[in-house]
């Protein structure tokens, strides 16, 4: 089944690029034991005569999504680490289908080494934006949470704790992140990881317009049309959070570029704010 999964050109390509960036999630220390996990919305890159013909193995969920009824993912398991992800996707990551009724699902592929594997237990936040992602006919097919470090760190401070003053540091501090990030990135107070609250806060910011979510004293995340894409909107927003804390740790305030050189980008890139 993995031979004929992966046949597809495009899903190699979501594989290979699975693999890369799980490794970069790694080597930048965003990914420590288990952390952070991946989605992908599979549904056009997969045929459907091998995704019915698997042993499948089915799964309830809590909550129900019927608009994403037959679409298969992609997606990283609970308590799998990423840096295991590049070495064997089959062992640490499925692909499941929804199901008819779109409140439960079948392991089609994946977990192999153990009969009590599940998806991320983050998967409601991830099924509540792909349902958002369909139903406003964005293009983002990948959902990637991750746990970067200095980003983290920001929220640790009280003044970085709102967006707004979030997104001014960020983009003050290195003109590619208002390039890349626009709009600037969403912020969702601290919930318990995997609660259906905190998928929804997420969404909600995502309706926003931001690719990008910051989760208090947790992690992000970013969506996006491929899994690199996913992991530079993150890589990008946290090197202004790395710029950020380095200046404050030589003891410096930076005043970072200002709204007259960021007015400038805007005009230059002809950006969308
Ligand atoms: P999982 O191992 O269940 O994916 O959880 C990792 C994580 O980062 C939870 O927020
Ligand atoms: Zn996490």
């Amino acid at each position: 089944l993995c031979d004929s999964i992966i046949a597809g050109s495009e899903m190699k390509t979501i594989l290979d690029e699975a693999a890369e960036a799980s490794s970069y999630l790694w080597e930048n220390g965003w990914a420590e034991r288990n952390a952070g996990n991946l989605s992908v919305d599979i549904s056009d890159a997969l045929s459907s005569s091998i995704i019915l013909s698997g042993d499948e193995r089915f799964r309830p969920l809590a909550g129900s999504y019927p608009s994403l009824a037959g679409r298969s993912y992609l997606v990283t398991g609970t308590g799998r680490r990423f840096r295991d992800l590049a070495k064997d996707a089959g062992q640490n990551s499925c692909i499941l289908r929804m199901t008819d009724g779109g409140d439960g699902f079948n392991i089609v592929w994946g977990g192999l080494d153990n009969p009590d594997f599940n998806p991320t237990s983050e998967w409601p936040a991830h099924l509540r934006v792909h349902e958002f992602l369909r139903a406003s006919g964005a293009p983002e097919n990948v959902v990637l949470h991750t746990h970067p470090t200095e980003m983290i760190a920001l929220t640790h401070m009280p003044e970085y704790k709102n967006e707004q003053t979030l997104c001014q540091a960020l983009w003050s501090m290195h003109p590619e992140v208002k390039v890349t990030l626009p709009i600037g990135i969403g912020f969702a107070r601290y919930m318990v990881p995997g609660t259906e609250e905190l998928a929804m806060e997420t969404v909600e910011a995502f309706r926003r317009g931001f690719k990008i979510v910051l989760w208090e004293m947790h992690g992000c995340v970013a969506i996006a049309g491929s899994v690199m894409s996913a992991f530079d909107l993150i890589d990008t927003a946290n090197k202004s959070a790395k710029i950020l804390l380095m200046c404050r740790a030589a003891g410096l305030t930076p005043q970072g570029l200002e709204k007259h050189q960021q007015d400038e980008l805007v005009a230059a890139f002809g950006l969308k704010e």
